[in-house]
């Protein structure tokens, strides 16, 4: 079958784990999509770091990469605003389908960004922008697509949930606890992202736009960060039963006889009974309450080169697949014959 060709923009936490699966898994991948997936190149900024894959692969002209004609799939884990536009808008523009993980550029482009996906037939993915390995967006976007969603609640930034439940659980100090986040892949290249609440803006801006079906930015979104919260304001929060977290709220509101939409992102107190003040660690949660549906809550690992990654991938195999099928779908092909074990086994 005709490989289909895929570029990898940025190796760093996310980027390191897709090249990761790619390489590792590249015959179950060949399975699900129909067709192997080659890695025809990775771009980063510094070509002297040993990476562990083949040098001929990197290279730093990152428009060359994906303007290659053998590249048909863009996966975008750069971060910041440009060069990540231009290059996301120069493949779709190609018809080339793109998965990013960049909520920062989202949260601001992505009307922009869809109708060139759109203008083009080009497919745009990014499950990965919101909440990590916890499948949100597509549910918001496709099997909640029917429905009428009446807000949405959750813990949205990992970086931030790790330092509050430290502080509070074993009473770590915030900035040793945000440097370790930083080691361990969660936070941003600039963690004042993280802390000061911008990120779990950007991604309340991109979860309101597709809970209500509208356009919302980072710029239409309350927003306060964590930097504030003391050890002695967690311990208050205890002596009452009640935690900290920063929490992310997109609802419906009438004000004046008419709805509006309220985004706001600030660091709430929480009862210890509450499901979200159970979330601990970078772990997220997000609750959707939609009309015919009730209450649904999704949970997971929320940061990190690897959760991260796993939403990438799904997003990789589907645009692939979409491309190999021209759209159709999956076929019978898809799905691997495996061993089942006789009952009694397991
Ligand atoms: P990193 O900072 O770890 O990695 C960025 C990578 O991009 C590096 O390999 C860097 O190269 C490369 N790079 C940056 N600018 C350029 C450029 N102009 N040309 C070529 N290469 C470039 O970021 P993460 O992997 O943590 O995050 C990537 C994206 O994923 C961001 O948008 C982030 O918000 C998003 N994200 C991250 C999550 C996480 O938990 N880390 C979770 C969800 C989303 P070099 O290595 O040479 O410096
Ligand atoms: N810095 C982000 C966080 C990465 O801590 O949640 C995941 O989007």
């Amino acid at each position: 079958d005709k490989p289909l060709g895929v570029a990898v923009l940025g190796m760093g936490n996310v980027g390191t784990e897709v090249v990761r699966i790619l390489q590792e898994h590249t015959a179950d991948l060949a399975a699900r999509v129909g067709a192997p997936l080659v890695l025809r190149g990775v771009a980063v900024r510094d070509l002297a770091k040993d990476r562990g894959i083949d040098p001929g692969l990197l290279t730093t002209d990152v428009h060359a990469l994906v303007a290659r004609d053998d590249v048909d799939l863009v996966v975008e884990v750069l971060g910041g605003i440009e060069p990540a536009r231009e290059l996301i808008l120069a493949a779709l523009n190609a018809g080339k389908s793109v998965v990013t993980a960049n909520k920062a550029l989202l949260a601001e482009y992505t009307g922009e960004l869809a109708e060139s996906a759109e203008r083009h037939r080009a497919d745009l993915y990014f499950e990965a922008a919101v909440a990590g390995a916890i499948p949100v967006v597509r549910p918001l976007m496709q099997s909640l697509a029917g429905d009428r969603v009446d807000r949405v609640i959750g813990i949205v930034n990992g970086t931030t949930n790790f330092i509050l439940s430290a502080m509070d659980e074993t009473g770590a100090d915030y900035a040793e606890t945000l440097a370790e986040a930083g080691r361990l892949g969660y936070a941003e290249a600039d963690p004042t992202a993280d802390v000061e609440g911008y990120d779990a803006a950007a991604k309340a801006a991109i979860l309101a736009s597709l809970a209500f079906h509208t356009r919302v930015t980072s710029a239409d979104v309350h927003r306060e960060g964590i930097s504030s919260i003391t050890a002695e304001d967690l311990a208050t929060a205890r002596a009452f039963d009640c935690t900290v977290k920063l929490l992310a709220l997109c609802e419906r509101v009438v004000e004046d006889g008419t709805e509006r939409i309220s985004v706001r992102v600030y660091p709430a107190l929480l009862p210890l009974s509450h499901p979200l003040a159970r979330v601990s660690g970078a772990f997220n949660a997000v609750v959707v309450e939609a009309e015919a549906a009730g209450q649904l809550m999704f949970y997971g690992q929320g940061a990190g080169g690897g959760p991260t990654a796993s939403a990438v991938m799904g997003d990789l195999v589907m645009a692939a697949r979409n491309k190999f099928f021209g759209g159709r779908g999956p076929g019978e092909s898809t799905y691997a014959k495996l061993p089942i074990a006789p009952m009694g086994d397991t």
